[in-house]
């Protein structure tokens, strides 16, 4: 049988094996989703490991209802945060939600990323701030995630990890590999003393870039 959504469940599993690969994800932990059309998205399902995840069993769910459709799985715990995510911002096409180490360890501390390095304001639009916490699944995961994102590339997640966003999934997808990167320096860092701090020149030369490459 013919599946109308098969590009889009290749575009979301092979983004997710990615995630996974590049050790932003152990076992079946994160999740991944893009818009699929108008009215539907594509999600990551629940609790399969992603060196076992099929393309098939991506889940196509509807935005409005939270219904799986045309689907063999069941769709991520967090479809709620991704829902309320997509439904507040038109302008996000893609998210992925990791559970990174180094973010990680920055979430149970509360403690934001700030930029430290030139290309936190390039690609991630500068300090990533720390969401209130919320359990895990509710939609006030979502809530509070978006009233800490602002138009920066992610959010951290209170004692839980992160949040990526972007226009597609290669986007959201490469501010999570970014995000990662830069807390790990910055986390190894602090043991070692406080990080200069960059002039405020390289904050608006690299916001301006950062909104450059946003409407590209
Ligand atoms: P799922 O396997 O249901 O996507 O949940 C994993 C997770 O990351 C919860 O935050």
């Amino acid at each position: 049988m013919s599946d109308r959504y098969a590009e889009v469940r290749h575009d979301v599993w092979l983004h997710a094996r990615q995630m996974w690969e590049q050790g932003l994800a152990v076992g079946s932990a994160g999740n991944v989703s893009r818009r699929a059309d108008d009215h539907h998205i594509a999600i990551t399902p629940t609790s399969i490991p992603y060196d076992r995840m099929r393309t098939e069993e991506i889940v196509i769910v509807d935005l409005a209802s939270g219904e799986a459709v045309e689907s063999v799985a069941p769709p991520s715990g967090e479809l709620p945060m991704h829902r309320v995510v997509y439904q507040a911002r038109p302008d996000i096409g893609a998210l992925v939600h990791t559970h990174a180490p180094f973010i990680t360890t920055l979430s149970v501390l509360r403690l934001p990323l700030p930029p430290i390095i030139d290309e936190m304001f390039l690609h991630l639009g500068g300090t990533i701030e720390v969401s209130d916490y919320a359990f895990t699944g509710t939609d006030a995961v979502g809530e509070n995630a978006l009233a800490a994102l602002g138009q920066r590339a992610g959010v951290i997640l209170a004692n839980h990890g992160n949040l990526c966003v972007g226009r597609d999934l290669d986007r959201a997808l490469h501010a999570a590999i970014v995000m990662e990167s830069c807390a790990r320096v910055y986390v190894q860092a602090l043991q070692i003393a406080p990080p200069a701090p960059l002039p405020l020149s390289a904050e608006e030369a690299g916001l301006r870039m950062y909104d450059e490459r946003r409407r590209r």
